[in-house]
């Protein structure tokens, strides 16, 4: 039975007792998304690019948090994304809803969230103009896709305990659907992680993490293998 539990900057999540795990870190679930995949991950790669869309693929969809930051901040700035989360376990609307997101991101963008976001189950939908949204209704393993993507967003949960989702499998999967000079940001840094993604063709930074964890990973794809 998902519980929705609050974080220590004030923002909730949802634990899952059978994987013993929250989906977002204790520490701040809103803080996480904005350190890792908004800013180190976002707008790190935008930053030395003149972009007017991009493509995010995310491993692990889950609330639709790090969508909800990376889409209000392309829509403010008025840049298109396509983005497509994977999810094995699409949460209800209901349990949606009562996670409060609605208050970091444009009234419009929580609005067409909530309305269309069952739609989206393995459909591309428009939330406005310049943004899609897909949820990909599946196991990591089992996604396929013609798309290549800018940047995956990793947020699996921890490898203590779900090891499978960060075997060299599961990263070499995923990793080809990313473009070159795409880039892998993940919350996480491990020497496994870091041998993995140097084999696929990876360079690798260590980027300060969000808080409550010292170091995250950021991975710069720069040769196909
Ligand atoms: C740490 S939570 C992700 C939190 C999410 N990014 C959010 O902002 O709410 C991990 C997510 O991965 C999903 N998941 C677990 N195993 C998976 C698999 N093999 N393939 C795809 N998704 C999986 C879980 O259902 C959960 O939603």
């Amino acid at each position: 039975m998902l519980q929705l539990v609050h974080t220590a900057d004030g923002s909730k999540t949802i634990f899952n007792p059978e994987i013993g795990e929250t989906y977002h870190s204790r520490h701040g679930a809103l803080q996480e998304g904005m350190h890792v995949f908004l800013n180190a991950g976002l707008r790190h790669f935008l930053a030395d690019k003149n972009k007017s869309e991009l493509g995010i693929l995310e491993v692990g969809l889950g609330t639709g948090l790090n969508f909800l930051l990376s889409a209000n901040f392309c829509l403010e700035n008025g840049l298109g994304i396509d983005y497509v989360g994977i999810e094995a376990f699409p949460l209800e609307d209901a349990l949606i809803c009562q996670t409060g997101y609605g208050h970091y991101v444009s009234a419009k963008l929580w609005e067409w969230f909530i309305e269309k976001y069952s739609s989206s189950i393995n459909h591309s939908i428009e939330l406005g103009g310049r943004c899609t949204l897909k949820t990909a209704h599946c196991k990591l393993l089992d996604f396929q896709s013609e798309k290549r993507f800018d940047i995956v967003y990793f947020d699996a949960f921890s490898a203590t305990h779900q090891p499978e989702i960060w075997s060299d499998e599961s990263l070499a999967h995923v990793c080809q659907f990313l473009k070159m000079s795409g880039i892998f940001v993940t919350y996480a840094i491990t020497g496994n992680l870091k041998r993995s993604l140097k084999a696929l063709g990876f360079s690798i930074e260590k980027v300060a993490g969000a808080p409550g964890k010292r170091e995250m990973l950021r991975a710069t794809k720069i040769k196909c293998v």
